[in-house]
């Protein structure tokens, strides 16, 4: 059985770099145009210079997802450009973090505004396009830490339930237009966002403890969950969050079985 993704369109948010960047551009090598968005112009430059390095379908447009009139006028370029819009996909993220106590209200407010709030504002205007379609997939990023947060997260760890929770309302609201709309919560990625691999042999150990399969995801890991989710294979699936975390803390001590297999 293959996975069919000819002909779509999708916006992925955020995706000038790590997870983003690879979910667009393994839509694009699948024969989707692909639209990035991210609030910085020179990863965007470097995106359509491999766009067109490739000879891939899409744009790349500058769209800060907290503000309400860039998510509306990136929906408008490319239903203007393209006469659809099948894939939205909500990456856009941040993991500022702090222990409660001492966490500054500003980067409570920035992991609110662009985790939660700005995967609000791109559903509420791709929504009529979608509506129009009577058909849409929306893919929004979760995280493991909305399943189990860690100390120091506790901004990110709410914005994330918190998209958990809009997805299954979104997607209540949306089953009668044949709209689904999943979540997804990767697991430990090492990118740019969170350093795990910066981090000193012994704390890379005690993270990768944490794991059935003892080993970090990579963006890849996530970019194949979004062809399966945007694809027709997925259509029955929706409101629902989908772990591609390897297993974490799936048992209680997973490593007892990596050094006694
Ligand atoms: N890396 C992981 O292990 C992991 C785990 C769980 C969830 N996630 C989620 O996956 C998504 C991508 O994470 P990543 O690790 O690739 O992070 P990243 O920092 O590498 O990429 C985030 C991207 O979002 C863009 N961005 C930031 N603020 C923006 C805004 N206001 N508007 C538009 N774009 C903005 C950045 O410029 C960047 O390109 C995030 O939502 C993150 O929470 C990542």
């Amino acid at each position: 059985m293959l996975i069919d993704l000819s002909n779509k369109v999708a916006i992925v948010t955020g995706a000038g770099r790590g997870i983003g960047y690879e979910i667009a551009t393994t839509l694009a090598s699948e024969g989707v145009t692909a639209v990035i968005t991210d609030i910085r112009q020179d990863l965007l430059d470097a995106a359509a210079a491999e766009w067109s390095r490739n000879g891939w379908a899409g744009l790349q447009l500058l769209c800060d997802v907290r503000k309400p009139d860039d998510n509306r006028a990136v929906v408008a370029a490319v239903d203007a450009a393209f006469g659809r819009i099948d894939i939205l996909v909500n990456n856009a993220g941040v993991a500022n973090g702090g222990r409660v106590e001492s966490l500054s209200e500003d980067n409570w407010d920035l992991n609110f505004d662009i985790n939660l709030k700005g995967t609000f504002l791109m559903c509420q205007a791709v929504i009529p396009v979608m509506k129009r379609q009577k058909s849409g997939r929306i893919l929004n990023a979760a995280s493991f830490a909305a399943i189990m947060p860690s100390i120091g997260s506790a901004a990110y760890a709410a914005s994330k339930a918190g998209v958990e929770s809009f997805t299954r309302v979104l997607a209540g609201e949306l089953g009668a237009h044949d709209i689904t709309v999943n979540c997804y919560a990767p697991g430990m990625i090492p990118t740019a966002m969170n350093g795990f691999a910066d981090r000193t042999a012994a704390e890379q150990e005690r993270l990768l403890d944490t794991l059935t399969l003892r080993r970090w995801g990579s963006p890849k890991d996530v970019a194949n969950l979004i062809c399966f989710l945007s694809s027709d294979l997925a259509a029955y699936i929706t409101g629902t969050m989908i772990d591609v975390s390897g297993g974490k803390f799936a048992t209680q001590m997973p490593w007892v079985a990596h050094r006694e297999p």
